[in-house]
């Protein structure tokens, strides 16, 4: 299996930075690291500074996003308290709406009841809810999926006790889903002693029983495989207080591969948890005349030839296998040998 061919991949996590962190990323430089990633269809986070919880600062955003996309792209709008009354005029720009009940990066977060019941009330039945939970946080969140009777997508789980009860969530037949990132699969706390503030993100990493209760349910429970991609600049990681984060679209698929190659996991469980599921789960359109072309051979991740604007990576050095080539994306050739050619603005806007 020395050239393999998948399908148009979708991250349902990543952060574009756009309004307020243009230093970071943008929608031109982000889509061009998903290309480069496998990446045709991305979901953005609303943690924008300004975030994504006004009308304004939606529409704004979404056509910014229209007008420098290079793939298709969707955008979460944000939950806050102070704004809670504007979800409906929210809705028209979104995928999909997103609840922070633990601390990460920015401001938005929902710490009260009222403003998630009016959540699950006035947010359209048709959209999906995804949540930032962690620990209990995650019974929270099984029990409003379960009293509303209404979809919730779980971001980033990272912990063995986290991962069984969503199981036991699903074997009850509760419509809940959930995404599990790299990082989370390949990286310990041990690791994070030796990155420092390149290996600090929200979820922080595990120990090893984690990572093994991640793994065990590879096959059933995890739903899709999310890059979680956060790009900050080294100088704000080496700064005092480094916001957590670390980028993953050029990543994900390729420590992904490298699993398959191990042995660790099928080529079509591969797919299903990087293309099939999301877009059934966030009710994502096919695309057709689609394809990404990867050469399965080893290779080192350089942070120098990545494609995001911040310019690095916590698997930096790291050997893996599968190298994307080529990206085919609605029949053009968008990506090509490390060069990103759809101009800013070819990919289409989902809502
Ligand atoms: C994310 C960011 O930087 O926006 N940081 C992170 O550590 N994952 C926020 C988030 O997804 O929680
Ligand atoms: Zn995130």
């Amino acid at each position: 299996m020395s050239e393999i061919t998948l399908p148009g991949l979708v991250d349902v996590h990543t952060h574009l930075r756009v309004p307020g962190g243009e230093h970071k990323e943008d929608f031109a430089t982000g889509t061009a690291a998903a290309l480069a990633g496998g990446f045709t269809t991305l979901l953005a986070m609303p943690n924008t500074t300004p975030p994504l919880t006004t009308p304004q600062v939606m529409e704004e955003a979404f056509q910014q996003a229209q007008a420098d996309t290079r793939c298709e792209l969707g955008l979460f709008a944000g939950a806050s308290p102070e704004q809670i009354g504007q979800l409906p005029a929210l809705a028209p720009y979104a995928v999909g709406l997103k609840i922070y009940l633990n601390d990460t990066f920015g401001p938005l977060r929902v710490e009260d009841l009222p403003t998630l019941t009016s959540c699950f009330q006035s947010w359209p039945q048709e959209k999906i809810i995804a949540m930032h939970a962690e620990k209990q946080s995650v019974a929270i969140g099984i029990g409003l999926a379960a009293t509303f009777n209404r979809p919730v997508h779980f971001c980033h789980i990272s912990r063995r006790q986290e991962i069984e009860l969503i199981d036991f969530a699903k074997r009850r037949g509760l419509p809940v889903t959930c995404e599990v990132s790299p990082h989370h699969l390949y990286l310990t706390q041990a690791d994070a002693v030796r990155l420092g503030p390149l290996g600090d993100m929200r979820p922080l990493l595990g120990t090893q029983d984690d990572v093994d209760a991640l793994w065990d349910h590879i096959n059933d429970t995890i739903d899709c495989i999310a890059t979680d991609h956060a790009p900050h600049t080294l100088e704000e990681k080496r700064a005092a207080s480094p916001p957590p984060g670390v980028p993953g679209l050029e990543t994900s698929l390729p420590l992904m591969l490298t699993a398959v190659q191990q042995g660790r996991l099928a080529l079509s469980r591969l797919i299903e948890l990087m293309s099939t599921n999301p877009r059934r789960i966030f009710n994502l359109p096919e695309q057709p005349d689609t394809r990404v072309d990867v050469d399965m051979l080893p290779y080192r991740i350089n942070s120098n030839t990545l494609l995001t604007k911040c310019g690095w990576t916590p698997f930096d050095g790291m050997e893996v296998i599968g190298q994307v080539r080529r990206v085919q994306l609605r029949g053009e050739i968008v990506y090509e040998k490390g060069l990103s050619i759809a101009p800013p603005g070819s990919g289409q806007m989902l809502s």
